[in-house]
């Protein structure tokens, strides 16, 4: 499973990418207006640093001004991945991207029929955004695991990128359904990193170690 990381902050891509955890980065409208300053400088420069796929997201929402739009986000880099919302002149978009051999990530995709539409019209990710699904009491993984299944029904190559991601138990459960590949905030990359019982068996190894050399 690839790990992206849902950020536009330049910190924390250079961190996890130190980790060699970075397999590559999503932005959205609302990460980006995080950073502040000018988006087309902040984009340039995560499409310089990352060495994997950078979606940057279209703000049109008829089909013509998202081409438009998407021509010139593939110019801030050969590794830019247009990301288009899962609305009907967005898939109207999507059929004329694919055909230019642009790569796409369908955005905003809440359920198994919109992860079918989308990879029909030949996507190269679907979002499936988990947190907010969980947040309305629906599970987020069962959809996840139900896309699992139409996309391997149809040998479909659109890559599922599970988004929307809130806690560790998120990305156990992409791996054992078998997403494609996890968007995940730094704090959760961190939090994957963590374990008390590691903390605690490491303190006691070294204090352990330094009794003894005392003797
Ligand atoms: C995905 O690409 C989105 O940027 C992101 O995961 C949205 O997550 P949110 O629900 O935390 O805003």
């Amino acid at each position: 499973m690839q790990f992206f990381l849902d950020t536009a902050n330049l910190d924390q891509i250079r961190e996890v990418a130190d980790l060699g955890l970075l397999d590559g980065v999503t932005t959205n409208p609302t990460i980006m207006s995080r950073e502040g300053g000018d988006w087309r400088e902040q984009a340039a420069r995560i499409c310089e640093l990352v060495d994997g796929p950078v979606s940057l997201e279209v703000i049109a929402t008829n089909h013509e001004a998202m081409i438009k739009e998407a021509k010139d986000l593939v110019s801030f880099g050969p590794n830019v991945v247009v990301k288009i919302p899962m609305i009907a002149e967005g898939l109207k978009a999507l059929r004329e991207l694919t055909e230019r051999g642009i790569k796409t990530n369908v955005t905003l995709v809440f359920s198994p029929a919109q992860a079918l539409l989308a990879a029909k019209l030949g996507a190269t990710y679907v979002s499936p955004f988990v947190g907010r699904l969980d947040g309305l009491s629906q599970s987020g993984m069962e959809a996840v695991e139900q896309m699992r299944t139409i996309f391997d029904n149809y040998d479909f190559s659109t890559k599922i990128l599970v988004a929307s991601v809130r806690h560790p138990l998120h990305v156990l459960e992409s791996g054992l359904i078998g997403a494609d590949v996890i968007t995940l905030p730094y704090s959760t990359i961190m939090q994957l990193v963590q374990h008390p019982l590691t903390d605690s068996g490491l303190a006691a190894f070294l204090a352990d170690w330094e009794a003894f050399q005392k003797k």
